[in-house]
């Protein structure tokens, strides 16, 4: 059983549990936007990349974010099969940084989550060839008036498209403390499946 001194900010031994309530506390807080996290990735060479999205759904035991499979990030994953996100909700003072191994999402969840956003959106994934070079804007407003036409009220989830689930080997929690006496826990596992340990670090 892992001791906090602080059990208010610090309420749960279970990462994703905490997750959540701070979650929660940003929702009220944040105003713009709480779901964004910064997203890292790393490329064949080793260089890395970072982008914001919108963190979706926080399960049991994983994240899920949705994008098109075909861009930078998607190559960039599929060949590394790790990321790393950090998650800032600056109204409260508090970040929380994630590592691990990531995969396509392959249930149900993406067309779920795709057939539940308004058309315009579906239409839009349908339509952007994601971080490809695009000449002008036109091109890309001609061929979603053309998608419409096309794929009528209810087009269904492309296959370039849909939701990866990050599983976290690693959890940090930081709380923001006087005079930069922040708390920070950590939370790590060898593998999935395996019990976490937690540890203070220093700030
Ligand atoms: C607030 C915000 C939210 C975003 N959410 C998403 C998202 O959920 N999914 C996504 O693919 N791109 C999202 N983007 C766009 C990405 O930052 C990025 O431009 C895009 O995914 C292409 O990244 P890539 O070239 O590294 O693949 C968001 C951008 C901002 C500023």
């Amino acid at each position: 059983m892992f001791q906090f001194d602080d059990k208010t900010t610090f309420s749960s031994e279970n990462p994703f549990e905490l997750y959540r309530s701070w979650k929660k506390e940003a929702d009220v807080n944040e105003v713009n936007d709480p779901d964004a996290i910064a997203l890292a990735t790393v490329d064949t060479n080793g260089l890395p990349n970072v982008r914001i999205v919108l963190l979706r759904i926080i399960e049991d035991d994983g994240f899920v974010f949705f994008t098109n499979y075909n861009s930078i990030k998607g190559n960039e994953i599929h060949s590394s099969g790790k990321v790393a996100f950090v998650s800032h909700w600056k109204s409260i003072r508090r970040q929380i940084r994630v590592r691990g191994l990531i995969s396509k999402d392959e249930t149900k969840l993406s067309d779920d989550y795709f057939n539940q956003r308004p058309l315009e959106s579906r239409i839009g994934a349908w339509a952007s060839k994601q971080s490809s070079v695009l000449t002008t804007k036109n091109l890309l407003l001609e061929r979603i008036n053309q998608l419409r036409d096309d794929l009528g009220e209810n087009p269904p989830k492309p296959n370039f498209w849909g939701g990866f689930r990050i599983r976290p080997l690693e959890m940090e929690f930081w709380n923001d403390g006087q005079f930069r006496v922040h708390d920070r826990f950590l939370w790590k596992r060898q593998y999935l499946d395996a019990d976490w340990t937690i540890n203070r670090l220093s700030p």
